[in-house]
Order: structure tokens, then sequence, then C-alpha cells
């Protein structure tokens, strides 16, 4: 048989893992939808998976994890850079060398009585010039379809990979090897967290992973690649691999304008990312939910694509009031993680908007009632779909070239402080608003700071592949790289307002298209805004609040309201955040910081 590619450099790769995880046998997956088909079906058949009711929901299957094994594994993700220091503080680092001869250890023999799976993938439109191709290695065929929605995988990468090109080797393994004649649980891992390795080798653009299959742990172009080892490729060489959803806007006139979004995980961003503006004439449209990799274009503007072909989303709470488009899009060909079963073969999941079933199977495959204690789908309960699949994705949203990019909006969860919108000065002035960004710290994180604000500068906290200092140093150096008239204008938002019953005051949501409206108004220059010392916001009247019920001229007093002494105790706790940097942060930021303090007064 001829080889199944020229490229050498993979061919030996995939041989030197071959011999160390002892698999029964290898197979390079071809990315057609036959073999996604029959990869399911195998394991619906082995009663590993559960094909649903396919009147109500067409091409969609049930997977449950393990119970241990159901989210990121933040603290046995591990940065393994050569210097400690170049991990910076928010990482955790072990040194490349020690961290090798672990894993070796640990993947030697993992992959015994499974097949292993070659999956070679473009982070990108194939062909794009800002495109990246990876190559995963996994004895997991749940990783295998699920890789299939959220990249482009296959064989047409390996075309374009071609005899000397380069990618990133992603290994993964579940590790868990089957014994001779062994049955496979529904849910192979390794069931102790501290067993489990997520490890990042920037200066070798290489990602090991063992022992969890959920989600960023397991799809490695997601968090490792397209955020980690992107990142560092970005710094190097002078782009930027975000953490942010990008949406389309187009006005009642016609003109057309690209809009990123760097959001914490849980701050809603796939439901931004798809909304429908609650006002009639404009037209909102997606192009990605998630990541953007943003490069400048030969006329000096910044070029992003979504470097993903599928969402990954959280189930819980999505509902026809939170994401309409969602609920339309999940309901053919989807992959669902631990959601709750109904008795007829659908899905039924907590703040879904739909009524709750007498009786289900739970996400730990027990009975559940609407008395039962436990939540029927797990928090952190996912589906994977084609992005293409998304009622109102763009017709452009794979346009190799990318889309032109006019804002971009930093928020995170803020109850007090942060106004509603706030406009950036100039380039440094917005890469200052973007570092200090965070959420307040709530009881679900199991820590004694409840209510302290934890900084998520550019919400990259958990995806830093290197020493944030290092990290808001490269957008500084970003701003310099064209005219500052071409450079995107940078918005902070918060939704997540609070009054004194604890209560949102904003409604969040397809409301938000009011606030994106605005900054669209300011882009064009036709928005009305009043300098204050913190940036520009909306003068009293500039948000449309037409139509709006419940939001008083009071409350829109309160959502953009600078209250000085707030904003002290902000700039102590940002200090705070800074110093943690050390000599690493830029010089810029640490202007910016004493500027504003100057200007509170
Ligand atoms: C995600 C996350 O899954 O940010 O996208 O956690
Ligand atoms: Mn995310």
């Amino acid at each position: 048989m001829a080889a199944i590619t020229k490229n050498q450099k993979l061919l030996d790769w995939v041989e030197e893992v071959r011999a160390l995880c002892k698999p029964d046998s290898v197979y390079w997956t071809n990315g057609s939808q036959e073999e996604y088909q029959t990869m399911i079906n195998t394991m619906v058949d082995a009663g590993l998976g559960t094909q649903l009711n396919q009147e109500k929901r067409p091409g969609c299957y049930l997977f449950r994890s393990h119970p241990s094994d159901v989210a990121r594994a933040e603290k046995r993700t591990f940065i393994a850079c050569k210097n400690k220091e170049d991990a910076g503080p928010t990482n955790n680092w072990i040194n490349p060398d020690e961290l090798k001869k672990t894993m070796t250890a640990l993947y030697d023999g993992c992959m015994k009585g499974r097949t292993m799976y070659v999956i070679p993938f473009s982070m990108g439109p194939i062909g794009s010039h800002i495109a990246k191709i990876g190559v995963e290695i996994t004895d997991s065929p749940y990783v295998v379809f699920n890789m299939k929605i959220m990249t482009r995988i296959g064989t047409a990468v390996l075309d374009a990979l071609g005899e000397n090109g380069e990618f990133v080797r992603c290994l993964h393994s579940v590790g868990k090897p089957l014994a001779e004649g062994q049955k496979d649980t529904e849910w192979p891992c390794i069931p102790n967290v501290d067993e489990k390795y997520i490890s990042h080798f920037p200066e070798e653009r290489m990602i090991w992973s063992i022992g969890s299959g959920y989600g960023g742990n397991a799809l490695l172009g997601k968090k490792c690649f397209a955020l980690r080892i992107a990142g560092v490729q970005a710094r190097d060489e002078g782009w930027l691999a975000e953490h942010m959803l990008i949406l389309k806007l187009t006005n009642p006139e016609g003109k057309v304008y690209y809009i990123a979004g760097a959001f914490p995980s849980a701050c809603g961003k796939t439901n931004l990312a798809m909304l429908q503006p609650s006002f009639p004439g404009w037209k909102a449209e997606t192009i990605g939910d998630d990541i953007a990799w943003m490069k400048f274009g030969d006329d000096g503007r910044l070029y992003a694509i979504n470097p993903e072909a599928g969402f990954f989303g959280v189930i819980p709470g999505t509902s026809e009031k939170s994401n309409p488009n969602a609920m339309k899009q999940i309901q053919t060909n989807t992959i669902f993680t631990n959601a709750g079963l109904t008795d007829d073969g659908d899905l039924w999941w907590e703040n879904s908007g739909m009524p709750a079933p007498a009786h289900l199977i739970d996400w730990k495959g027990n009975d559940w009632t609407p008395d039962s204690k436990e939540p029927a789908a797990h928090a952190n309960a996912r589906f994977t779909v084609p992005a293409a699949q998304c009622p109102v994705i763009a017709p452009e949203w794979e346009d190799p070239a990318g889309v032109p990019i006019s804002a971009i909006l930093v928020g995170g969860r803020r109850k007090t402080t942060i106004p509603l919108v706030n406009e950036s000065t100039n380039w440094n002035h917005g890469v200052f608003l973007g570092s200090i960004m965070g959420s307040e710290i709530t009881t679900a994180d199991i820590t004694d700071k409840v209510g302290q604000v934890r900084r998520d500068p550019f919400a990259m906290l958990p995806f830093m592949g290197y020493h944030m200092g290092d990290y808001l140093k490269h957008w500084i150096k970003m701003g310099t790289k064209t005219d500052a008239s071409k450079l995107p204008k940078i918005y902070f938002v918060n939704w997540f307002r609070k009054n004194e019953k604890d209560e949102f005051i904003w409604p969040g949501y397809g409301e938000n298209s009011r606030v994106l409206k605005w900054i669209v108004e300011r882009l064009s220059g036709d928005g009305k805004a009043v300098e204050t010392p913190i940036g520009n916001l909306p003068t009293a009247d500039a948000i449309d609040i037409e139509g709006l019920d419940g939001i008083t001229a009071t409350d829109m007093e309160t959502l953009l309201e600078i209250d000085k002494d707030a904003w002290k105790a902000e700039i102590a706790s940002i200090k705070e955040n800074y110093k943690s940097y050390g000599d690493k942060l830029p010089q810029e930021l640490a202007n910016e910081l004493e500027q504003l303090e100057k200007r509170l007064g």
C-alpha cells in the first residue's frame, strides 16, 4: 500500500508513538462523513453511547462521561517551557525533561487493546494563510468524531501538509489500556484527577495529554493548540491567538462591521455570538463563538478567522430566551455529552425553558424525577455541533482571508464598579482595559476568596501558553505595527451589574445589541459620548432603550455611573495583580494605571 503521506516527520512521529503506546492497530482518519458515522455506530452498538429519537433529533447522539471527568482540569494543565520564568505566575510549570520522563512512563503500553487513531487537522480553513495544521494521535473514538465537528480533519489536511509541512504534535490517551478480552467501560479515563496531565511544550510546539477524555483536555485543537501553543506562535510571528467570539453586524444602511469579543468562560460568549438584535433594521451573524486568530492584512487592518469548525457549547442554560439560534442548531447532527435522557429518547436539561419531564435518566445514568436532589444534566454538559448549522452563520465565516475587525469587546462578570460600556481612548488604554478585566469569585469556585475579583486579562487566564506580562507586552507591540486609525477600537462592557436587591439591572441576551448599536454608531462617528476619567462613556440618552421594559433612566444612570470610591478600591486591587507580573509588567500599562489614578483625583 502506498504510504498515506510523504511527510517523513509525521510518519516517524506516528511510528515513535505507536512503539511507545503499543496499540493493537493504527488507523489514519480520512475525515469522511461515512467514517464519522461508522465510528459513532460502533460505539452505540457496543452500548457506549445512545442514539437519540431520530424523529425529534435526527443525527443526534448522547454520551455520558465518567463522573470524575467532566471539565477542563486546570490544576493538571502544565506549561513546560525550558525556563520556569517564561511560564509566568499564572501557569503550572514543570521542567520539560522531568515531565517527559514521567509521562513517557505513563504512555508506555497505555493503548494496549485499543486502536490508535491519527487525525490530521487544520485550525482554520485549509490553505488560509492564517490557518495552521496539527496532528492528534488518540485512542478515543469519541475524540475522533468530536474533532471531525470541531476542526477540519483527514486526507485534505495531509495534502495541504505536503512532504515538508510543519505541524503541531498533539498526543492524547485516555490512559486505560485493555487486557485481552476485557470489555471497555462507557467512558474510559484515569479517574484520579491528580494522575491526569494536560501538558504543553511550547518550544517544541507539542501537546501531551493523558487520563481525560473530556472537552478541552482531549480535543487538543481547541484550548491546547488554538490558544496555548498558538499564543506562543503568535507572539513569535507577530499575530494574535485569542479567546474571542467574532460577530458580524449590519446596520440599517447595510454597512457591515466585524466585532471580536473576549469574555471569560460562563459569561455568555456563545449566546452573544449568535444574538438576535432586539430592534428592527439591524442584522447580527456569527463567524465564531470561542476563538479568533488575527493577523494584519496588506491594508494594515487586523483580519480574523475562526480557527474552529464547530461549537462546543454549555448545554444547561441554553434556551429559547438565552439563545434561540443555538436551540435550532442543536436539533440535528449534534453530539451531546452529559445531558438528561427523556423516556422518549429526547433530551432535557436545567434552565432549558422546557417543562421538566416526570422521569428521565440523568447524566450519571440514574433514574431522575423533578424531586431529585441531583441535577439531570451536569452543569458543564456540552453540545458539539457543526458551525455551518448555525441558522445565523455569516456566509463568509470560512473566508480564508478572514474578516477585518473594527472593534474588540472585553468584559467579565462585575456586579459593581464597571459600567455597561466604556470606550478606550487609544490602543494602549484599550490594552489596559483588557488587562484589568475579570470576574467576581463565586461560591462555585470553592475558595475563601468569594467576592474578590479574579483578574483574567483578555479572558486568557486558563489559556496562557507563556508569561502573562509578556503577553500584555505583545498586545502593546501589536498596536505599533499599523496606523492607529486602522486598529480596532477596544470597548470594556459589563452586562452583569446588579442593584441593591442583587438583581441584574441590564436584561442582557438579545438586548445587548443596544450596546453594540452604540459601539457601531461610535465607529461611524455618530454615537454620542462623554469623556470621563475612565474612558468615553455613552451620554445619558445615547443608548437606545426604546421599548425596553423595566429599564428606567435611574437604572441607566447606575449602569453608567463612575463611583470614585469603588474605582479607588479597584485601583488598589489592580496594583496588587500587576505586582505579580514583576518586571514583566509593560511600562505602558504601569503608565496607564498611574494616569487613571491621577484623573480620578
Ligand atoms: C470553553 C471555555 O469551553 O472557555 O470554551 O471553558
Ligand atoms: Mn472558551
